[in-house]
């Protein structure tokens, strides 16, 4: 006979426990709103998995002023702008006095770790190594989903809100139904090459990079820890790129006359990182709300991707804020258009950032100039730079 699952009843049941999903549970719980975590992986591969690095101010502020940490601010680089490299030549756009605003580089696998720290700090109820299998009744008042931990226990949450935060190979994003659900997507025919290194920075701010031989991101870590990607086939082995070859490569996608040369050092770590736009319509459906990438994929061109989730997070919780303390369901019931508003303004962002950085796979000359000359205009225009700058530093949370 099937083994009966024990019952766990809270208010708001999550799915997924990365940055996204504690952070709404951090928020909940920080007014009283009860809720649970429950997350497939454990904390060790969350914490071990490399995801960019670029906060928006209001990411920033989210984290401080909630009380989760303050790390940020004294482990994280505050960047006040970028360095946008074609042709060979350097043209840096300076965001403060743009639009006066900065960003932050800090790992997104920190963001999980004082996340993570905060919720266990605070006695939230956040469960690691469990794996849902079942959502139910989420067209009802009651919905449900049932996991199952490592020890094989079978448990089911019984609560008011079910919310999917559980990434871009979102289970709860695939329990709904076909007739209430629409897809967009667009696949690029190139991937990012990411490597960490041992070595000093190679320049203050992050440098984006067209280049004839494709494009290059040069990003940081710390003080002796480097980011770096180039842009490759979609099917590329990391095991055939020796480190003379991966240094060879970036440096010819960086190379100009300025005689700009990275800092090299021995290379700790690669993977080729998958390229994807994505969205689903809508991020809801009866009491189930999708969060972060279970929604949408961006390309990591514009660093946008935990960004996004927290603006989620927040119009999330201020209707869940109103829903549990009013009754009315109205902010809930908006949640999906007013998310998505953003959602599409990023992926407009992303799309626009990456054609123009990358080089065109077929090797179109007409495409490769054309960008060219779209780097001219935003370059040399104060406000093409104002545009860039604007979306990059993140409007404003609604
Ligand atoms: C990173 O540091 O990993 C990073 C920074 C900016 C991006 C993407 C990744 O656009």
């Amino acid at each position: 006979m099937a083994q009966a699952p024990r019952i766990l009843k809270t208010k708001v049941g999550i799915i997924g426990g990365g940055p996204a999903g504690l952070m709404l549970s951090h928020l909940l719980s920080k007014v009283g709103i009860e809720n649970i975590v429950v997350e497939k992986n454990d904390h060790e591969t969350i914490r071990n998995t490399h995801r960019a690095g670029i906060l928006e101010a209001q990411a920033v502020t989210m984290l401080t002023e909630s009380g989760v940490d303050g790390r940020v601010l004294t482990h994280g680089d505050e960047h006040a702008g970028i360095d946008l490299r074609f042709n060979g030549e350097s043209h840096p756009l300076d965001f403060r006095e743009l639009v006066d605003a900065t960003v932050t580089l800090y790992a997104q696998n920190e963001v999980f770790v004082d996340l993570a720290a905060a919720r266990s700090r605070d006695g939230g109820d956040v469960r690691f190594n469990c794996e849902v299998n079942e959502i139910l009744d989420v067209e009802t008042s009651t919905p449900k989903f049932r996991f199952t931990n490592a020890e094989g226990e079978l448990f089911e949450v019984q609560a008011d809100v079910i919310v999917g935060a559980d990434g871009s190979r979102s289970f709860a994003r695939r329990q709904m139904p076909d007739a209430v659900k629409q897809d967009f997507k667009v696949t690029y025919p190139f991937a990012w090459f990411g490597i960490l290194t041992e070595a000093p920075k190679s320049a203050p701010e992050l440098i984006y990079a067209n280049s004839p031989h494709g494009f290059a991101l040069i990003s940081q870590r710390s003080e002796t820890v480097q980011r770096m990607y180039f842009q490759c086939d979609p099917n590329e082995n990391v095991d055939n790129w020796s480190e003379d070859r991966i240094w060879s490569e970036l440096q010819k996608r960086v190379d100009g006359p300025d005689g700009f040369e990275l800092k090299t050092g021995p290379i700790f770590d690669k993977t080729v990182l998958g390229f994807r736009s994505f969205v689903r319509q809508p991020l809801s459906h009866g009491r189930m709300f999708l969060i972060g990438d279970a929604g949408h994929t961006v390309p990591p061109t514009g660093a946008k991707g935990l960004n996004l989730a927290f603006a989620e997070v927040k119009v999330l919780f201020e209707a869940l804020d109103s829903y549990f303390s009013t009754g009315s369901d109205k902010l809930l019931g908006g949640y999906s258009d007013l998310a998505l508003k953003r959602v599409w303004k990023a992926q407009n962002f992303f799309y626009w950032m990456t054609s123009m950085l990358h080089t065109p796979v077929n090797a179109d000359p007409f495409m490769a100039q054309r960008a060219l000359g779209e780097l001219d205009t935003v370059t040399s225009s104060r406000y093409g730079q104002q545009y860039l700058a604007e979306s990059y530093t993140g409007w404003p949370h609604a």
